[in-house]
């Protein structure tokens, strides 16, 4: 079935909210097919979000993704990369409404505690990207 790659960016790892964020992405019935906590190096920041690159935030971004370690997560189940993001709700925590993850557990959009691929090939590239696995 389809999988998604989720990332708890490292606000979330060190705000203590794994747990909690997990369990978000079981209670909606999707499975958590694989999980490593990990550092992510200024490369693969920078390969991640390579889209936003020519972006005024793009330099704290990384900075931001590098500053701690993340929890990165395969998440599998029908939908799963729409699931996911809607689950996420939207980009900034600010405009994020109540009961989605952002909204419950964020602030402003410099720290928004998780990342969910925006379609199955992005999925793709990224669970080779971060576990370069498939
Ligand atoms: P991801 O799931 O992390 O990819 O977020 P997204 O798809 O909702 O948003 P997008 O891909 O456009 O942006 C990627 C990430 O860049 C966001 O999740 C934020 O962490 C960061 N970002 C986006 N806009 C801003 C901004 O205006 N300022 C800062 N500091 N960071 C931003
Ligand atoms: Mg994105």
């Amino acid at each position: 079935s389809e999988k998604a790659f989720v990332m708890i960016k490292p606000d979330g790892v060190r705000r203590g909210l794994i747990g909690k964020i997990v369990n978000r992405f079981e209670e909606k019935g999707l499975t958590l097919a694989w999980a490593e906590m990990m550092n992510v190096s200024r490369e693969t920041a920078e390969t991640h979000y390579g889209h936003l690159r020519d972006k005024p935030f793009f330099g704290e971004l990384v900075d931001y993704i590098t500053s701690g370690p993340v929890f990165a997560m395969i998440v599998e189940g029908r939908g799963a990369v729409k699931n996911a993001r809607s689950l996420i709700g939207p980009t900034d925590p600010a405009a994020a409404p109540p009961g989605t993850i952002r909204g419950d557990y964020g602030l402003d959009v410099e720290e928004n505690v998780i990342h969910g691929s925006d379609s199955p090939d992005n999925a793709t590239r990224e669970i080779a990207l971060f576990f370069n696995r498939m």
